[in-house]
């Protein structure tokens, strides 16, 4: 490594996993750790805010700790902090911002807070070391479904986003209601192998005169109508099947668009990330389209997919040429959108 290299402690905590990475020049990862509490919410059918923060509490710093030993790195080899400042639950994200502070305010080192969903996108480049905007890229996740146009390293336009659910939502809210639990998503998609995804037709509503806009909330009502009306006849459900129909009315839904975009926007690249994009399935679709029409497919491997601390490290260290500096005001941003940059 030379002395010219950039080795950046990250730290995410916005929802319900507690991760710490270390890595180097945005793309070599040295360490990633990964604490997560799906297990303890699954007992409540879906993430509990505060027991999420008092979770993440008494994780940190041992995770801190574990991706230093694993990196065999010290707090005094690194060049820079980088947290994830938002989108996300407050509670959890206050406890990352905090131990950031705390760490760069100790070692007198540079803070860079970062956007959770730029860290989704990053986790291409550290799949493919090769990959440089422009690209086109579809965010899926628990909270978030954007289609984007990546113009260069931060530089963002979103194209389409969700009018109502999120594409992870949905899937989280049709396993309840099948009586999967939660997280819904690998439910969804390991009961579906069991289906026929043309077994029941149910429709993705479009959003008039917006191409590149989502709706997921129609969809979700159509199985719980579906259910109703079969069980009302007393007949009952085939699990596997509305599984199998629901994941495919989704990726029909997202690869459209998507093709669409490329279309529209003569794209060469096109890249997927967050948590629903290790979705085998979707990637399978994704990557057939795309490749029918000749367009390079990118996409991270499912453990840099779900929420880790490796993406934020890579898009801190963008940030960070970009010359991005937080100081000790950094703060939480539950709501913060897509692009934007709040100065504290
Ligand atoms: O990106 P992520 O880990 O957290 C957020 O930033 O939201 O995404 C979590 C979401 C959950 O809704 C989960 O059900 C979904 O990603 N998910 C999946 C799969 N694995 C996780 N959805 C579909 N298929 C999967 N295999
Ligand atoms: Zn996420």
């Amino acid at each position: 490594m030379s002395s010219k290299d950039v080795r950046i402690l990250a730290i995410e905590s916005s929802c319900d996993e507690t991760a710490a990475a270390v890595v180097v020049n945005g793309r070599q990862v040295l360490s990633n750790v990964i604490s997560t509490q799906i297990p303890l919410h699954t007992l409540y059918g879906g993430v509990v805010p505060e027991i999420a923060s008092r979770k993440h509490i008494e994780r940190i710093n041992q995770v801190i700790r574990e991706a230093l030993e694993q990196a065999d790195t010290t707090l005094d080899d690194l060049d820079a902090i980088g947290v994830t400042y938002g989108p996300g639950l407050v509670g959890a994200l206050l406890v990352g911002v905090s131990e950031a502070k705390a760490i760069s305010f100790a070692k007198d080192i540079p803070l860079v807070g970062v956007h959770h969903i730029e860290g989704h996108i990053c986790a291409n480049y550290i799949e493919d070391t090769s990959l440089e905007p422009p690209f086109l890229c579809l965010v899926v996740s628990g909270g978030h479904t954007h289609l984007v146009n990546v113009k260069d390293y931060g530089v963002y336009e979103i194209l389409g986003r969700t009018r109502d659910d999120a594409a992870g939502e949905a899937f989280d809210k049709v396993a309840r209601a099948i009586g999967l639990g939660y997280p819904g998503g690998p439910k969804i998609e390991q009961k579906a192998k069991e289906g026929n995804p043309h077994a029941i037709s149910f429709p993705v509503a479009k959003v008039a005169d917006s191409p590149f806009d989502f709706s997921f909330s129609g969809l979700k009502s159509a199985v719980l109508n579906y259910m109703n009306g079969v069980q009302m006849k007393g007949g009952s459900v085939n699990e596997a099947d509305i599984a199998a129909s629901f994941q495919q009315a989704v990726i029909d839904a997202l690869v459209g668009h998507a093709m669409h975009a490329i279309d529209v926007y003569g794209a060469t690249k096109f890249a997927i990330a967050g948590g629903v994009a290790s979705n085998g399935t979707l990637r399978a679709a994704m990557q057939e389209a795309c490749q029918q029409k000749g367009v390079a497919f990118y996409h991270p491997s499912p453990i840099l997919c779900t929420d880790n601390a490796a993406m934020i490290g890579c898009a801190a260290y963008y940030e960070y040429l970009r010359g991005r500096r937080d100081g000790m005001a950094l703060n939480a941003v539950p709501n913060l959108a897509l692009g934007q940059r709040v100065d504290f």
